[in-house]
């Protein structure tokens, strides 16, 4: 099935998620369903409260389907290290033609579950480690844009309610 993809300012993006606890047929056809979800809106990261489900599930393919071996998925992720840093440009499915530049760890390790339930642990540089902050922090209750500057945010936010405003949105 494919989910439709909640956007900003549903309440359901700016909350904590629940830990997933069932490693069932229920958690693995979700997981698929994110794939395919993502995919149809044309993403590379997506976080299951982005499909109205509060739950700490996130999928990631930055190959977009060219490579099933990229494929990933982060079952109660969090960051244990992370070191360096990185300025780039940033967008979100929930924030549909917003972007901007966002500071970020340049090389995280994440310690998870898979499918099964069993730990996994994976690190990643550059973009992959720009995607699991992204996607953690949507785990969080937390959008790029409230890692701008307060002066950026309010300049993006304005944005929003305009096109919110013309039905644009
Ligand atoms: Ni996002």
């Amino acid at each position: 099935m494919i989910y439709e993809i909640v956007k900003y300012p549903d309440p359901v993006l700016q909350r904590p998620a629940e830990p997933v606890t069932e490693f069932d047929s229920k958690l693995r056809r979700l997981v698929e369903d994110m794939f395919a979800s993502m995919y149809e809106a044309h993403g590379i990261g997506l976080a299951a409260p982005q499909i109205g489900i509060s739950k700490r599930l996130t999928v990631i393919d930055l190959s977009f389907q060219k490579n099933p071996e990229e494929k990933i998925v982060l079952i109660n992720p969090k960051i244990v290290t992370a070191e360096g840093k990185q300025y780039e440009e940033e967008g979100c499915l929930s924030l549909p033609d917003i972007r901007d530049k966002v500071r970020r760890a340049a090389h995280v390790k994440v310690q998870a579950q898979d499918v099964q339930g069993k730990p996994v642990e994976i690190e990643g540089d550059e973009l992959l480690a720009r995607a699991f902050q992204h996607e953690i922090d949507h785990l969080d209750g937390i959008l790029f844009f409230d890692r701008l500057s307060r002066l950026k945010r309010d300049l993006q936010l304005r944005k929003i309610r305009k096109m919110i405003q013309a039905g644009e949105w």
